[in-house]
């Protein structure tokens, strides 16, 4: 671990600083604000400058939609270096953004702010976002989830900020593919063609926005005619792990009829997320709500129910070892699919790369269920990548080469925020 390289990453979260937001790099590939980008960031900035932190995701909730949903992107400057753009999404209450959503870390990112936070600050600022983090909580389960099963669905790739992992390929190739896009996408001027989504995973993910567009971004709508609808186990994980989080913060400010709310989404969700567990697969497995089918494949957000609760999941052991398979034939962990599977592809994005983001959520959910070796291991990979290859967007999991974006700001937040635990 060394000061040289935590000053770099403060360099970086300053360079790509735009004022109250941070883009994700200045390398032009996301020239926005992105939803988990932001949340994630806020955790390195914690490290040395609070209030900081707390103006990131403070920004992002400006962009909050009066439904409640939390877009994925809030365009606030020039944004014609990425494609979809402003211009294609055409929606946003105060703010331009996209008409989609992201994982829900913010809860989780605010809980950590406020307990690192000097008590009145902390209260003062939980206090204007308490209100914002329930309604977005609300927002999930009302507009995902309107039968009740406990499980919210994503109705894009994108959502789950896992873009092209081999988990949406069934689903995806029911979507048609539309006008190809190609000659539009501008992410392949400013990373490897080789390592990002491919033409025909874009041309989908393109003919998606442009049929949400069209139905207005009404939530019953898109419910009912949505192309793709999937319950994802690590989106449904990420977001259990904020409901926690949110009941403990409104425990805090003892607002006990919010509080009972939030029990009622943890009690709905821990059910269904014990459902979806498949003995003979040994994984937590994600349903294409669409199809209504199972997803039997090993992406790294099956095993984010560690992550989920803090322990009570029966399944944990299950999981620590898993987990420790796929670290066993990579050098760096954890690869975002687990290795030797025909889709594995250590280079391509969320094939196979390692992102330190999802290494913390792991390394917070072993430690907190006593697995402290097996975290400590993720932990130390994190920061042996960064050593070794400076702060690029992902890793390949075989050689540890720095891929995509460069001097990446979550990449920078992430080794502050590893090198502090
Ligand atoms: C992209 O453009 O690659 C993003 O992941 C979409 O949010």
């Amino acid at each position: 671990m060394s000061n040289e390289l935590a000053s770099r990453a403060q360099a970086i979260l300053r360079a790509n600083d735009r004022g109250g937001y941070t883009i994700p790099t200045s390398s032009g590939l996301y020239p926005a604000q992105w939803n988990w980008d932001s949340c994630l960031v806020a955790l390195g900035f914690a490290q040395y400058d609070m209030p900081r932190a707390w103006q990131e995701v403070e920004t992002l909730f400006s962009g909050q939609w009066k439904s409640g949903m939390v877009p994925s992107i809030l365009f606030h400057g020039d944004d014609s270096t990425y494609f979809p753009n402003s211009k294609i999404w055409q929606c946003g209450d105060a703010v331009p953004s996209s008409g989609i959503t992201q994982p829900a870390v913010a809860a989780t990112v605010v809980r950590y702010l406020f307990e690192r936070s000097e008590p009145s600050e902390g209260k003062h600022r939980l206090t204007r976002l308490a209100p914002k983090l329930l309604a977005s909580h609300r927002w999930f389960y009302s507009a995902r989830d309107p039968d009740g099963t406990g499980l919210v669905s994503i109705i894009h790739p994108w959502e789950s900020g896992m873009d092209n992992s081999p988990i949406w390929d069934e689903a995806l190739a029911d979507v048609p593919p539309g006008p190809s896009v190609a000659h539009l996408r501008k992410d392949t001027s400013f990373a490897q063609t080789s390592v990002r989504p491919t033409g025909p995973e874009y041309d989908r993910y393109i003919n998606l926005v442009v049929s949400y567009r069209e139905a207005g971004y009404d939530p019953a709508l898109i419910w009912q005619a949505a192309p793709l609808l999937i319950a994802d186990i690590g989106f449904n994980a990420i977001l259990q792990r904020a409901n926690h989080d949110l009941l403990h913060l409104l425990r805090c400010m003892d607002d006990h009829e919010a509080a009972d709310e939030v029990t009622v989404m943890i009690s709905a969700t821990a059910a269904a997320l014990e459902t979806r567990w498949s003995e003979a697969d040994g994984i937590y497995c994600s349903r294409n709500t669409r199809r209504g089918r199972d997803i039997v494949k090993p992406g790294i957000g099956c095993l984010l129910p560690v992550y989920a609760d803090g322990g009570t999941l029966a399944r944990h052991r299950a999981l620590g070892a898993r987990l420790e398979d796929w670290l066993n034939k990579v050098t760096y962990g954890v690869p975002s699919f687990e290795p030797g599977r025909p889709e594995f592809e250590p280079r391509r994005y969320w094939r196979g790369p390692v992102w330190l983001v999802v290494n913390w959520m792991l390394i917070d959910g072993l430690r907190q269920n006593g697995a402290t070796r097996l975290a400590e291991r993720i932990r130390r990979d994190s920061l042996a990548l960064v050593d070794l290859s400076g702060f690029g967007e992902y890793f390949d999991p075989l050689t540890g080469e720095a891929l995509g974006g460069t001097e990446f700001s979550w990449t920078a937040a992430m080794y502050l925020f590893l090198r502090s635990l």
